[in-house]
């Protein structure tokens, strides 16, 4: 059976981003085509200045969240990367496989790193590692299928080098994996600023729409929106990257195609009020699941802990025979 893994990180609120970019494609059609996992990559939180608590608490929100968008613990398996230690020695490995230049060339790297010292603060080596970890998190499942928004497609096609070049030194331990991205809303922009892509650790949030946003503050980001100077509604994503965004998010909630919905709209506030009656339509039933599922949090821990397991003795077998294919000394 195919395999697909994806993951998402706690290091801020979940946005309408993640969902249209890829969760929602792995509660609809991935869960239930593939053996799938789906990861809280908690590790990757700890690569930029943290708050410890904040951190453990957007993790069970971000699970909390994955289950109220519909992933199925009979369908899928669900975790936290922290609870499974192979991933972090795998990783290890991939640092040893990687060069310096390669993950120095990771356009997130470059523009993670210049974020961090506009701050005023000093870049972590974790941030630079960061791909050998996710190659880790992929490779370790022997995965075929990675489904992410665009943003991810290079660290993919990252672990997709390092899968061949291990294999080609130390004989055929990893399954080459390949990144699928969705045909419509793999890169969602920032309502502010539509030229860059709607990222929940932004720290400027009125161009961001958060899946918990309370249903006027969606209607408000939505409606406030930067779109371009003119006022006929076409669908042109570098001559009008504001208009053609909301055209984005509106064909992803609605299923349809941007050039058509292009069409149907004589204004630009025609366009935003359409699409925020779609995006909350999209949000209702996620945040009521979601406030039921606060409500059992024992529930949300019996999936992560079953996840876990499952994960665990899934990835055991392959990092030991990759410890062992690269000259470790097997213990005794
Ligand atoms: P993260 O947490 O930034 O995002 C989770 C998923 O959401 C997608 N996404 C978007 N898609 C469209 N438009 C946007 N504005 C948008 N913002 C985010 C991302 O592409 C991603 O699919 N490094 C990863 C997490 C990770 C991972 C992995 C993913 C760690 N290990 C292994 C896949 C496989 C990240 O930071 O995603």
């Amino acid at each position: 059976r195919r395999r697909i893994f994806s993951g998402v990180k706690p290091s801020g609120h979940l946005t309408l981003g993640n969902y249209l970019g890829a969760v929602r494609r792995w509660a609809q059609e991935d869960q239930h085509r593939a053996d799938a996992l789906f990861c809280v990559v908690d590790l990757h939180a700890l690569t930029v200045e943290h708050d410890p608590a904040r951190v453990r608490r957007l993790t069970r929100q971000a699970a909390t969240l994955l289950l109220a968008s519909g992933l199925d613990p009979e369908h899928c398996t669900l975790f936290v990367q922290s609870h499974v230690d192979e991933h972090a020695r795998l990783s290890y490995l991939m640092e040893c496989t990687a060069t310096d230049g390669e993950m120095r060339r990771m356009i997130q790297y470059k523009e993670k790193a210049a974020r961090e010292q506009a701050r005023g603060r000093s870049v972590r080596l974790s941030l630079l590692t960061y791909p050998a970890l996710m190659a880790a998190d992929i490779l370790v499942y022997g995965t075929h299928e990675v489904p992410v928004g665009e943003d991810q497609t290079q660290h993919v096609e990252l672990a997709r080098d390092l899968a061949q070049r291990f294999n080609q030194r130390y004989g055929p331990v990893f399954t080459v994996p390949r990144a699928t991205n969705p045909k419509v809303s793999a890169r969602v922009m920032d309502l502010q600023d539509p030229t860059s892509k709607m990222g929940k650790s932004h720290a400027e949030t009125a161009g961001i729409v958060y899946l918990l946003d309370e249903p006027d503050v969606v209607r408000k980001k939505i409606m406030r929106a930067v779109t371009d100077s003119g006022t006929e509604v076409r669908y042109d994503r570098t001559g009008q990257p504001g208009v053609a965004n909301l055209l984005d998010v509106l064909a992803s909630c609605t299923d349809g195609k941007p050039e058509v919905l292009a069409g149907e709209f004589a204004s630009y506030g025609e366009l935003k009020r359409a699409t925020a009656e779609a995006v909350l339509e999209l949000l209702r039933p996620l945040q009521a699941r979601h406030a039921e599922l606060c409500a059992d949090p024992s529930y949300v821990d019996g999936v992560l802990r079953a996840g876990a397991e499952r994960a665990r003795d899934l990835a055991r077998p392959r990092v030991n025979e990759a410890y062992a294919a690269v000259g470790l000394l097997p213990p005794a």
